[in-house]
């Protein structure tokens, strides 16, 4: 993949599972960013990728959200000067019938948000971090997609406010596989039941993300941490976690070539 005549991912292979949460791990600028924007088509990118069966790699931004991939992107995309209700309104895909049918699922996003009702009308950019991540998140679930991509959408937000958020996409893998980016690892532990590491724009590692992170040798080598730092610690929850044996068919999958 190329930015600016720069080559930034080398070789970026992994599935995405077709049930529950799929982490994307790596270091601070080790392509996670990147390599979501690439399946997204906002980057150049060449090579394969596949949602579904369907080939997309060729697919610009608009024909790849049509496909159903929900994006919250990094910096959350929020339209500061909109309500709340704006900015849902402006996430809802056009109906024109066949795959896309349906009307937009609000029913889905103020079960899952009642905050989000009840502040309709409020101004995006009054909102708490954690609030405008539950538009971020919130505009992903409204329209009937294939996969949800959510790029580090805890970053920055107090501990209470990121248990809330990690119930929302526990709940929202329910409905749709989720493709996580994450460096909240006791997050990503109760979550995603599989992972790809990215190291350097390349896959680094693929598998069990517990047998991952218990690992410490490998959890050190590949994410800086060993499995006694805090964060990676504790068995994963039953009660929240929405993980899912690695599926037989991938919703997802990806290689990215330079
Ligand atoms: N537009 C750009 N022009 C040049 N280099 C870029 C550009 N975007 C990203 N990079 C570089 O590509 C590498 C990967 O960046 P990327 O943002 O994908 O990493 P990341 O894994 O998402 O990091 P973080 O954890 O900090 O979000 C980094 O070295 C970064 O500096
Ligand atoms: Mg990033």
């Amino acid at each position: 993949m190329v930015i600016d005549g720069l080559h930034i991912l080398h070789g970026v292979d992994f599935d995405v599972a077709s049930a529950g949460v799929t982490a994307l791990l790596g270091r601070n600028g080790a392509g996670k960013t990147t390599t979501v924007k690439a399946v997204m088509g906002l980057v150049p990118r060449t090579g394969s990728i596949r949602l579904s069966g369907a080939e997309i790699s060729s697919l610009s931004t608009h024909l790849v959200v049509r496909h159903g991939i929900g994006y919250a992107p990094e910096d959350r995309g929020i339209f500061a000067g909109l309500t709340v209700a704006e900015n849902l309104r402006l996430a809802e895909r056009e109906v024109r019938g066949g795959a896309e049918a349906g009307e937009p699922n609000y029913a889905l996003v103020h079960e899952l948000f009642p905050e989000l009702k009840a502040r309709a009308g409020q101004l995006a950019g009054t909102l708490s971090g954690g609030q405008q991540q539950m538009v971020a998140i919130g505009r992903t679930l409204l329209n009937r997609n294939r996969l949800i991509i959510a790029d580090e959408p805890t970053k920055g937000l107090a501990p209470k406010i990121v248990s809330e958020v990690a119930e929302v996409l526990a709940r929202a893998a329910e409905a749709v596989p989720v493709l996580l980016v994450e460096q909240n690892l006791a997050l990503v532990r109760r979550l995603a039941g599989t992972c790809a590491v990215l190291a350097d724009g390349r896959t680094a590692h693929r598998g069990d993300t517990a047998e991952l992170l218990a690992d410490e040798e490998a959890a050190r080598r590949l994410l800086g941490v060993g499995s006694r730092h805090p964060l990676a610690g504790g068995p994963r929850s039953s009660s929240t976690s929405s993980a899912a044996s690695p599926a037989a068919t991938p919703v997802v999958t990806t290689e990215v070539r330079p």
